[in-house]
């Protein structure tokens, strides 16, 4: 797929950064078709001279809402309305807005935006889109149309991979992906301090562990075995693995996983009131 039109960025931070890879990587749109805004003149003058990028100050946003047909809203969500109530005159009907602000919801977008009936997509990236392995969740906002939805996907799955989903289901995205690095870390180092006391080294406790999480994502990728299987692969009968999975489900750690997961998910709900 190729895009179509400009591709603008407001916002030029960390996801933003992590987008332009990705994008450049897949060759759907040239860097010279890119055009991206930002406060930060080194961070404006770093996008360019490494990406190859157009870059603007904050206050020349015009030049991304003239030039783009696709415009990616990459700022913190605190400040998303004030830059959609600064943007508003220079916003149409013919553009798409992606929106990947955690917690805004396409209506608020669109009630920013009272002068315009332009297309709304939003989507819930994570923090593995600096590897460009993120898991991104995109929903259909106002209307936005199959042929947007499609630009979205491409986008998207140039970080990663990319599911569409209703916007209903975003506090749960939140908890569970948004947040789902977060659980990920928080088991990778008891596991690495694990190594340390049955008295590996760290760099090596650190490289089986890295290397053990990586390989079993990998296998459960790969293989059609529902978990439950691939764990059986591993567990023999009076073995090593049965004892010390019998410590962890002793200890409640499904329940705890998935408590984890519907906390969040309702922080989310609250926050989004
Ligand atoms: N990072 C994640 O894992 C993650 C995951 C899911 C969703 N998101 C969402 O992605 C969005 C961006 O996150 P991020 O991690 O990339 O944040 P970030 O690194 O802070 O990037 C935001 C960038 O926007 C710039 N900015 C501020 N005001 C602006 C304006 N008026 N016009 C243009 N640019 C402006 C900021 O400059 P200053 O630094 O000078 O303010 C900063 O460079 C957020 O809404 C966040 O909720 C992030």
């Amino acid at each position: 797929m190729t895009l179509r039109g400009k591709l603008g960025f407001i916002g030029g931070g960390r996801m933003g950064e992590a987008l332009i890879q990705g994008i450049l990587r897949t060759e759907i749109i040239t860097a010279a078709d890119i055009m991206v805004t930002d406060p930060v003149s080194s961070r404006r003058e770093y996008l360019a001279k490494t990406y190859r990028v157009n870059s603007f100050d904050s206050g020349e946003d015009d030049h991304v809402w003239s030039g783009c047909s696709t415009v990616i809203l990459a700022v913190k969500p605190q400040i998303m309305e004030e830059v959609l109530k600064d943007a508003r005159d220079r916003i149409n009907d013919s553009h798409l807005l992606i929106s990947i602000a955690a917690g805004i919801k396409t209506s608020l977008i669109d009630a920013n935006l009272t002068r315009c009936n332009c297309r709304i997509i939003r989507v819930m990236p994570n923090t593995p889109a600096f590897v460009l392995e993120a898991a991104s969740a995109l929903c259909h906002g106002p209307r936005a149309t199959r042929e947007d939805m499609e630009t979205a996907l491409a986008i998207f799955n140039s970080i990663g991979r990319a599911i569409i989903l209703d916007e209903k289901y975003f506090d749960a995205v939140t908890g569970l992906s948004g947040s789902g690095p977060a659980y990920v870390f928080t088991c990778i180092e008891p596991l690495i301090d694990a190594g340390l006391k049955v008295g590996l080294n760290r760099s090596d406790a650190e490289l089986l562990v890295m290397q053990t999480v990586l390989g079993s994502v990998k296998l459960a990728m790969a293989s059609n075995e529902h978990p439950a299987q691939l764990r059986a692969m591993v567990t023999s009968p009076g073995g090593t693995t049965i004892a010390g999975l019998h410590e962890l489900e002793a200890a409640g750690f499904s329940g705890i996983i998935m408590d984890a997961v519907e906390a969040a998910t309702e922080r989310s709900k609250e926050l989004g009131k």
